[in-house]
């Protein structure tokens, strides 16, 4: 069965954002139900799972949905598992790749250089720990972002630090953490900033768009990749599978995204991984591929 986002506050009708996928998922013949987000989200899990059936005899759940918290996926699993469905993630591979550092060992010799501080909310980083860990980085550009994600769309100002030397590096931080106030997750991630190959278009944020790919993984299989972004002109180079297929046997997690990028000189790298669940499905993707895979599953 797979389970989608209910439009917000509009009773049993799917999300806009989600209806490609479940007109998918039903030509693939596979059991869809609706799920109220925003109950979930507020903690109240049988209300927020009022449409979804019992399962006659037990089967796999998938969610495509928004990102949420460890703690609410916890309670999504649970709450499914006394209606008769198992999640295809636990909520522990759920973690493994929805925070960074869980998965960043297994990772690390094709993602770049990564370190963090863990903290609860933006009040609580160790401002002296952050400065120890910009100084690791010497006098090179790093990126921000919390266990989860970044705000990559204010690049200049809360997301890219030319110099993790220079006294400017920690306004960048603080903005960061100003920014992302609620929305905070784990802790202050610091990673090396790499050199991607880039896209022929140009943000309005200033953000260097790369040619980033996403690869959906099944069962340690990658089963689609596509190009990440909406716009803009790929180059010709095909994205090593056979060595990313490698990467993605070492991740605990049956269901997860990767994304990759080239860099500049040639190298094939991991720019981050995710749920398999809460990760969009590139505007250029072929929506059948994921769903053929997704149907041998359930
Ligand atoms: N270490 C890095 N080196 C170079 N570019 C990076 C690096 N990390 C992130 N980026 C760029 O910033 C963007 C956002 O970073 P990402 O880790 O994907 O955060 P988010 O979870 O917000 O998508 C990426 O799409 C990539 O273009
Ligand atoms: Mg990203």
């Amino acid at each position: 069965m797979l389970l989608y986002p209910a439009e917000p506050f509009a009773g049993r009708v799917p999300d806009e954002a989600y209806a490609l996928e479940l007109a998918e998922a039903e030509r693939h013949g596979l059991k869809a139900a609706l799920v109220d987000f925003e109950e979930l989200d507020g903690g109240n899990t049988p209300r927020a799972l009022r449409w979804v059936p019992r399962a006659d005899v037990g089967g796999v759940a998938v969610y495509r949905g928004w990102m949420m918290r460890p703690e609410t996926y916890d309670a999504l699993h649970d709450a499914l598992r006394e209606r008769g469905w198992t999640l295809v993630n636990t909520p522990e591979q759920y973690r493994h790749t929805h925070h960074l550092p869980l998965s960043y060992d297994l990772i690390a010799d094709v993602t770049p250089r990564t370190v963090w501080v863990p903290a609860a909310t933006p009040s609580e980083v160790n401002r002296a720990a952050v400065r120890e860990a910009l100084a690791s980085f010497g006098p090179h550009p790093v990126i921000v972002k919390d266990y989860v994600k970044s705000r990559k769309h204010e690049w200049a100002e809360a997301c890219f630090i030319p110099d993790a030397s220079d006294d400017d590096a920690m306004r960048v931080v603080e903005t960061f953490l100003a920014r992302q106030a609620e929305q905070f997750q784990g802790g202050l991630v610091l990673r090396a900033f790499e050199r991607f190959a880039a896209l022929a278009t140009h943000s309005r944020s200033g953000m260097p768009l790369t040619r980033e790919y996403r690869l959906f993984v099944l069962d340690g299989r990658v089963v689609t990749s596509d190009a990440y972004w909406e716009e803009g002109e790929y180059g010709n180079e095909e994205v090593p599978l056979a060595q990313f297929d490698a990467v993605a046997r070492r991740v605990r997690s049956r269901f997860f995204t990767m994304d990759v990028a080239q860099r500049e000189d040639g190298a094939w790298r991991v720019v981050e991984l995710g749920d398999g669940q809460v990760a969009g499905l590139p505007e250029r993707a072929d929506r059948a591929r994921l769903y053929d895979a997704l149907e041998k599953l359930t």
